[in-house]
């Protein structure tokens, strides 16, 4: 079981979906946790919720100001940062031929831009500890191609590769740096989008249902926690069985 007694994380994007989830898990194994999100009304609700051991801060990851005070609030209020999930994102899907530079800059601002200044911001923290666990959630996109997802894919390739660059450079500072790949998962992202989740709707997904955002939550925990204490550099995937290979239907090879 992981294990987070102690441990002080700030974890973005956490007013609901796969972050919320993460921050409710991490507070009920004994952390401390440090909210963020745009959304201000959804985010103080569930640090409401969670007590003494949270707080939400208004924040966008795209901005290292924000970044600053993300950090001073997590010294204030818990005494410092041992754990960053570097977990917000935004989502879409359009062909290559209708993409436009603004808009993969807009996306790149905030998934890989965000996890690029919340590293940035957390690493001199964790430096001087000589300890931190840090995860980024990347994407099955950030693993393979997937049509519709050449903006979207492209940030969450690139979060993969910095976070195995900073792994490697931050290893002898006692520091971890691990990137997971969630499948699909059933949160508000893939719902506004219009994927359909029920029953039978996933013949591709080996486990032929999607996740619920727990799931992830106790894989990042995981990697988060003293128990992965040997671990860094490398890709997590919570897909169902997705990137394990193609699922066909019996009898066709
Ligand atoms: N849901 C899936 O199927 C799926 C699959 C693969 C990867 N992921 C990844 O998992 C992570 C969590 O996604 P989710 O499914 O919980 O989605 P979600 O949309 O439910 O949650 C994302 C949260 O990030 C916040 N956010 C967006 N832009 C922000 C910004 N600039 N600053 C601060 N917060 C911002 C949103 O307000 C939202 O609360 C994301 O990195 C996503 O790309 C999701």
């Amino acid at each position: 079981m992981a294990e987070l007694t102690g441990k002080v994380a700030i974890i973005t994007g956490a007013a609901r979906g796969q972050g919320e989830a993460e921050a409710r898990l991490f507070v009920a194994k004994g952390a401390k946790v440090v909210l963020t999100d745009l959304l201000e009304e959804d985010g103080a609700k569930v640090a409401a919720d969670l007590g003494d051991a949270a707080r939400f801060v208004r924040h966008d990851v795209a901005d290292p100001d924000d970044w600053a005070t993300v950090v001073e609030t997590a010294v204030r209020e818990f005494g410092g940062v041992d754990i960053l999930i570097n977990n917000a994102a935004i989502y879409w899907t359009n062909g290559f031929a209708d993409e436009t530079a603004e808009r993969v800059e807009k996306i790149m601002q905030v998934n890989f831009f965000g996890v690029w200044h919340g590293m940035q911001a957390v690493l001199p923290l964790m430096k001087a500890k000589r300890a931190g666990a840090i995860v980024n959630i990347s994407s099955q996109a950030g693993l393979e191609g997937l049509p519709g997802h050449s903006a979207y894919g492209a940030t969450k390739w690139a979060v993969r590769g910095l976070s195995k660059t900073v792994a490697l450079e931050v290893g002898e500072h006692g520091i971890r740096v691990n990137s997971v790949h969630p499948g699909v998962i059933d949160t508000p992202m893939i719902a506004a989008v219009g994927v359909e989740r029920g029953e039978g709707k996933f013949p591709t997904v080996p486990m032929r249902r999607v996740a619920a955002p727990e799931e992830v939550a106790e894989v990042v925990a995981f990697l988060a926690s003293d128990a992965a204490s040997y671990v860094t550099g490398t890709e997590l995937v919570v897909d169902g069985g997705l990137m394990a290979g193609m699922t066909v239907p019996a009898g066709t090879y």
